[in-house]
């Protein structure tokens, strides 16, 4: 095979490495069509004051990230890009290589003017949540001096875990770099710690003019955020209180729903899925919709052991709606990964669904073979009813009722 479209790319990878003009690299296009690894991104990170390579390695449903040395990254690109990997995109600060390897290797090179990479992890984590926040005296978290105070520990964290995430489903996404004013919601936005860090790392770290709501129907919360957002001149923020049912959402980027009670997560998903939102986040709390529905199922096997003890039947119930919601969210032409949010020693509350929309629409095929699976994972645990799945088929209805109509000739 003629190899020099491949070594003339893993030496300009590897210059960049030396020279640290390096920004990121993804390898996709996998050798083997069924294999569950899609992609590696790989991108320069500094932990603990170390410049190293984070490879992300993308599954069908999540992600697996390790951090390397430049060295060792490299023998792993120069390992898998031919027998695993077909193809290959190379951001430097100055050309975009791409490879594509096939029955002719090509490689193309663009010039391109291109900022250094921003460093993420522990440079960023401390940027991207400023512990010197304003917001974060005001809601308790820090204390005057600006130190986390001690019961406050591990909700500090959960913040600085969800503006992770949200950065980096940010920044995968078309919004990014699209230069566009963004909306945001959060649903069930509580005390507003996380919709005040996700308007301050949009506002601050990116720069991007943010227009964000909280829903919130307790109005306490409500106004004390309310009230914050003003002394910390978060003027484009606003909290409103009501049920999230009833909000009428309008066209947004990204919808936020964490720790919204029950079937609450489905009204807000439903929400932002409806007005097009680009990104939905959402961190589910109680599954009391499924839970009864497993108590009638006629499981019989393995299943029927785990069933009857409650512990592990709440467990299956949290497993099995969170899994049906993102076939839903698949359905709808979402990318969805499932993911740790905080810690499993803080709440057992600690899936994290992310889906970004897809640019292609879902051929018909995957749509029935997403129909079909939908059905299957229901079936098998007895779910008649899932809150999600009823607003979405309410909708298709409704949706193909007037062409329906017009097809009935008038008498
Ligand atoms: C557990 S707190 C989580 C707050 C915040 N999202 C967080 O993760 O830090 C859930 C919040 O959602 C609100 N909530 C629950 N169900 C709701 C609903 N259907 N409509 C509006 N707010 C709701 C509750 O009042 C509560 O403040």
């Amino acid at each position: 095979m003629n190899d020099s479209a491949l070594s003339r790319f893993l030496a300009r990878l590897q210059s960049s490495f030396a020279d640290e003009t390096f920004v990121k690299l993804t390898l996709g296009h996998p050798a083997d069509p069924a294999s569950p690894l899609r992609k590696l991104l790989l991108r320069p990170v500094t932990i603990r004051g170390e410049r190293r390579c984070s490879v992300v390695g993308r599954f069908l449903t999540r992600d697996e990230t390790k951090n390397p040395t430049f060295t060792e990254a490299f023998a792993l690109v120069e390992a898998r890009l031919g027998p695993e990997f077909l193809s290959a995109h190379l951001f430097t600060q100055t050309e975009d290589v791409q490879l594509e390897l096939g029955a002719k290797n090509r490689l193309r090179v663009v010039s391109a003017v291109r900022a250094p990479a921003p460093l993420g992890h522990d440079r960023d984590r401390v940027r991207w949540v400023d512990v010197q926040s304003r917001y974060l005296k005001e809601l308790e978290v820090t204390d005057v001096r600006g130190k986390v105070r001690e019961r406050m520990g591990a909700k500090f964290r959960q913040i600085e875990r969800f503006v992770d995430l949200l950065a980096s489903a940010y920044r995968e996404s078309g919004l990014f770099g699209s230069g566009k004013p963004l909306t945001l919601c959060d649903m069930g936005s509580g005390k507003g710690y996380l919709t005040m860090a996700a308007y301050d790392y949009f506002q601050r770290v990116e720069q991007v003019q943010i227009r964000a709501t909280g829903v919130e129907e307790r109005p306490d919360l409500a106004d004390l955020c309310n009230r914050v957002a003003q002394q910390c001149g978060f003027e484009r923020l606003q909290f409103v209180c009501s049920p999230i049912a009833e909000y009428a959402l309008p066209p947004l980027d990204i919808l936020v729903a964490l720790h919204a009670c029950n079937t609450a997560t489905d009204d807000a998903l439903f929400a932002g899925i409806r007005v097009g939102a680009q990104i939905l986040l959402a961190a589910p709390c109680c599954h009391k919709e499924a839970r009864p529905q497993l108590d009638r199922v006629q499981a019989a096997g393995p299943l029927a052991d785990l069933l009857r003890h409650g512990l592990f039947a709440e467990r299956q119930a949290e497993m099995a709606t969170d899994a049906l919601r993102a076939l839903l969210l698949e359905r709808e032409g979402y990318r969805v990964r499932v993911t740790e949010f905080v810690a499993a020693e803080h709440t057992a509350k600690n899936v994290m669904l992310i889906a970004t929309k897809r640019n292609e629409p879902l051929s018909a095929g995957a749509a029935a073979d997403l129909d079909a699976r939908i059905a299957q994972l229901k079936s098998f645990y007895g779910i008649q009813h899932q809150r999600l799945e009823r607003l979405l088929v309410e909708r298709r209805e409704l949706e193909r009722a007037p062409a329906a109509a017009a097809t009935v000739s008038p008498v």
